[in-house]
């Protein structure tokens, strides 16, 4: 694959983007279901309880309705964030809803949380929880857009979902779905969280929320702050961004939505720099935004993500690329004398004062 993705790439870009994802996952299903190769003992890791086998995974987005985690993990992925899921189905944003910006090797999408439902995407973890090998799912849930009660809707799905589920992720920070970022501010996220919690109810599954780049210290401080408070297990940072840097280059740059990729890079690293520093340490950041490389990873890591995600890159580097990145993550722990990926956690992290 690595020698035919650069082949197959312009013929794949011909194709609508949200037409391209459906083509992936329809190849997907006929993949095999194993992961492809042992991981490296040196990529092990435990983050909130959870065994992973390897810290790179697959962003929320592209397995909506959890059909390939399986066989997507199959392409060397430690774990797979299937979702976003929202209690009912629904159909999203009118298309187009998803652009390439090819000179930024860049995405923004509008998709406005389509998906086939809570239910059913759990009936279908359902049907493939002994089969996983040792990659994980995590189940990213969301509000629907119509709803009247957003937080009931995070419950409905965290009580659906924390059987089948190797983690959670209650996600704010979808720029597509008017008003969500909203529960992101401290009084609302205090609520949620603490709803999102008990609906979890005894089960042993770690909860993560996703929040947005688009912070500003004090959303970051208060979001920190509520986060230790509630004793939620992670943060994901971050979501797609609604800013746009002046230094685009394509024409689908003035597109409205969220944007994902290299563009997003900086800004996500500082975001997870900021977390790590208001959290010190004590609480898993899970780093994703821009990532497409072993250094990106590497980077992301001792700046103090315990995990990181990618989606945009996997669409311009091609399935070859976890792969290619878990072995180039472990030469790089190697090379600078770290037994394990936990030991490079937060190297260059700033060391923060205890409370
Ligand atoms: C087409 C597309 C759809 C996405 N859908 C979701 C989603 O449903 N839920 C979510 O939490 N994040 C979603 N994301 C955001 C990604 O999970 C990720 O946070 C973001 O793209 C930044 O990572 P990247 O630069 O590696 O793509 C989506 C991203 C893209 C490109």
């Amino acid at each position: 694959m690595k020698v035919f993705y650069p082949a197959l790439r312009p013929l794949l870009f011909r194709i609508d983007p949200e037409r391209a994802v459906r083509l992936a996952i329809s190849g997907l299903k006929l993949a095999p279901l194993s992961p492809r190769g042992a991981n490296d003992p040196i990529l092990a890791s435990t983050v909130a309880g959870i065994g992973f086998p390897n810290p790179i995974g697959l962003a929320a987005g592209f397995d909506k309705n959890a059909e390939v985690p399986m066989q997507a993990a199959g392409l060397g992925f430690g774990f797979v964030e299937v979702g976003s899921l929202t209690p009912r189905p629904q159909v999203g944003n009118p298309l187009p809803r998803v652009f390439r910006l090819k000179d930024d090797e860049a995405i923004i999408n509008r998709m406005g949380f389509p998906n086939e439902g809570i239910e059913k995407g759990v009936k279908r973890l359902r049907r493939m929880r002994f089969s996983h090998g040792s990659a994980r799912t995590g189940v990213n849930v969301g509000a629907n857009k119509d709803s009247e009660d957003r937080i009931a809707d995070y419950e409905a799905c965290i009580t659906l979902a924390a059987p089948v589920a190797d983690y959670l992720t209650v996600n704010i920070s979808s720029p597509n779905t008017p008003g969500l970022r909203e529960l992101q501010s401290k009084d609302a996220l205090h609520e949620l969280l603490s709803r999102c919690l008990i609906a979890r109810e005894h089960r042993e599954v770690p909860l993560f929320v996703k929040v947005a780049p688009d912070l500003t210290d004090r959303d970051i401080a208060d979001i920190a702050e509520v986060v230790q408070e509630t004793g939620v297990d992670g943060i994901i940072c971050t979501n797609t961004t609604v800013s746009r840097a002046p230094d685009l280059r394509s024409s689908a740059s003035s597109e409205t939505g969220g944007l994902s990729g290299p563009p997003l890079r900086e800004m996500a690293l500082a975001v997870l720099k900021a977390f790590r520093q208001a959290t010190g340490g004590r609480i898993p950041l899970v780093g994703v935004g821009g990532i497409a490389s072993a250094d990106d990873a590497y980077e992301r890591i001792r700046a103090g993500a315990s995990l990181v995600q990618l989606y945009t890159a996997l669409v311009y580097e091609g399935p070859s690329l976890p792969k290619d990145m878990a072995e180039g993550l472990a030469d790089h722990l190697r090379a600078d004398g770290f037994s394990s990926v936990a030991d490079a956690v937060g190297a260059d992290a700033p060391k923060v004062a205890a409370p």
